[in-house]
């Protein structure tokens, strides 16, 4: 007895087995049938701008719910500021405290200073940026004429060496986060900080004529205090 009893619970055993592999089978021919584990399939790595929930692998709509709610690219934190490795670059990581006004304009214009030193080396490296980003309508010497303009497809930039000359390193800068009325971008997503203010010791040494004003002053500063 014990025996037999034994026997048809192995049978039974093998065919549910059976029945249960098989019952994978059959219905939906695109569709992968029941997963054991399926993050062996689909990894839950969170990618950048990855919909998840358009995953045309998803079997139900339950399962593409819970991947809607994961997202690849999110914005930061409000009140949050990147980490900086190097400490002397964190203060370039804060926040613009001028608005997109023109309160906000004269204020940068008085308040707003480079926090970098203006001297051949920084120039050198706006100059390269400058030739990128501002150059084509600006012009090589900032006196707007830049390609753009001079096919005629653009509205003439005022110069750097003319009406411009005096404008004050904050209201460049400033011109870079928020663009200038309708005919000039922002710049802000595309140069950061530390580049917009190398950007700006290349205008200010356009605006002297192609000369290192400042760095004179500064020389003449360090001379003095050393005698
Ligand atoms: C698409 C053409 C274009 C590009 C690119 C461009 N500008 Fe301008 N920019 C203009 C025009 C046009 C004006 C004048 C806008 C006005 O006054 O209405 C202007 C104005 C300015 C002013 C004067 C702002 C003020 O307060 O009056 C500054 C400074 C300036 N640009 C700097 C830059 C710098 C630096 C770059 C590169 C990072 C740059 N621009 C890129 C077209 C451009």
């Amino acid at each position: 007895m014990r025996t037999s009893n034994s026997t048809s619970t192995y049978t039974l055993g093998t065919v549910l087995a059976v029945v249960l592999l098989m019952s994978s089978c059959g219905g939906d021919p695109n569709s992968p049938g029941v997963e054991y584990m399926p993050d062996m399939y689909r990894s839950p790595a969170i990618e950048a701008y990855v919909d998840f929930g358009q995953d045309p692998y998803m079997i139900t709509e339950d399962s593409a719910k819970v991947q809607r709610n994961r997202q690849g690219a999110r914005l930061p934190v409000a009140g949050t500021i990147p980490f900086a490795l190097d400490a002397s670059k964190a203060q370039f990581n804060m926040p613009y405290p001028y608005p997109n006004s023109n309160d906000g304009y004269e204020a940068a214009g008085l308040n707003l200073k480079s926090p970098i030193a203006m001297t051949e080396a920084t120039v050198e490296q706006g100059k390269v940026i400058y030739t990128k980003f501002c150059l084509h309508c600006h012009g090589e010497k900032g006196e707007g004429d830049g390609g753009v303009v001079k096919n005629g497809n653009y509205p003439t930039p005022p110069s750097y060496t003319a009406a411009l000359k005096d404008l004050s390193e904050g209201k460049i800068f400033h011109a870079m986060v928020y663009g200038k009325n309708v005919a000039m971008g922002p710049h802000a997503s595309q140069l950061n900080k530390e580049e917009r203010w190398l950007v700006v010791h290349y205008v200010k040494y356009l605006q002297n004529g192609g000369k290192m004003q400042r760095e004179t002053a500064e020389a003449t500063a360090t001379t003095a205090a050393v005698n």
